[in-house]
């Protein structure tokens, strides 16, 4: 551990989101966070509304920035731990922020939730970032090690079929169409939530390739947050339509 590392601070904020992911998905359970389809439709609060493309650049955008400011302030980018921080997490979020934001043709979100994801992408982001370059060294070895490489798999074919799976569900919709439609192709074919088992196979393949608790930490908490969600998105197309696919799971394909 280097002398910047504040071992303390990175123990308890992962802990936390361990713990905060456990309660998203127990308050899940009965009713899903208030965007989306269950977004919160009292017509008295639309000037708290916030456009679906300004709320998810803003809201996603600290994800990218915070651990990017750390990497520039850090004035290095030598350690295998600031490079994996760049290209996978800042990466992911780069296009979260700027392309599925731009993209999206979802509707509006309330301003608290998009408060609460702005506090939680600064957190988190703060915390991957300066665990990964104040608290991590790897050996030379660990670029040939299994579990960097599967790992390295794991989130490039897991931000694959996110990717893949967001586009299928925005392809559903014209420009100011906000209905629900029957998902259709790829991953959809097994699982109601494609785009979820994407982000969370990537996350996992994260923490496997970075090899520490904050990443594991986020994983988890991506897991119960976006489980949660499809078991509601599945129930959601099972009483919307009356020829949902039988077959079809909620998460995991053949499985959940
Ligand atoms: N790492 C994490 O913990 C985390 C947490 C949350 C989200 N995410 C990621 O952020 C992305 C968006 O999340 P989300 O919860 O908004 O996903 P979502 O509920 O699947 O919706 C994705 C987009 O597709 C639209 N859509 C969904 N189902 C549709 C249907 N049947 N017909 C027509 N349009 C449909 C939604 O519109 P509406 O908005 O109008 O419903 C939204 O614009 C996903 O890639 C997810 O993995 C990650």
């Amino acid at each position: 551990m280097g002398s910047h590392c504040n071992g303390n601070a990175v123990l308890f904020l992962s802990s936390i989101l361990v713990l905060l992911g456990l309660f998203v998905w127990m308050r899940q359970r009965k009713q899903g966070f208030f965007y989306g389809r269950y977004r919160l439709e009292s017509s008295s609060d639309t000037w708290v509304q916030i456009p679906g493309k300004v709320a998810w650049i803003i809201q996603e955008l600290p994800s990218f920035v915070v651990p990017a400011l750390l990497i520039y302030q850090s004035g290095s980018l030598d350690t295998l731990g600031s490079k994996l921080l760049l290209f996978l997490f800042c990466g992911h979020y780069f296009h979260r922020t700027w392309i599925y934001g731009y993209f999206t043709r979802g509707g509006s979100v309330h301003i608290s939730f998009v408060l609460q994801s702005i506090l939680f992408c600064t957190w988190n982001g703060y915390l991957q970032g300066h665990n990964l370059i104040y608290c991590t060294s790897y050996d030379d070895s660990w670029t040939t090690d299994f579990r960097f490489l599967f790992g390295i798999l794991l989130f490039l074919m897991g931000m694959a079929a996110n990717i893949h799976s967001d586009n299928l569900l925005r392809k559903l919709r014209e420009p100011g169409d906000l209905s629900y439609k029957i998902p259709r192709g790829g991953l959809f074919e097994y699982i109601s939530a494609a785009n979820y088992f994407g982000e969370i196979v990537e996350w996992f393949g994260y923490s496997l390739a970075t090899w520490t608790y904050p990443a594991f930490a986020f994983a988890l908490f991506t897991a119960l947050c976006l489980g949660s969600r499809a078991v509601l998105h599945h129930r959601f197309y099972q009483q919307m339509f009356q020829e949902y696919p039988k077959s079809r799971k909620a998460l995991i394909p053949l499985l959940f």
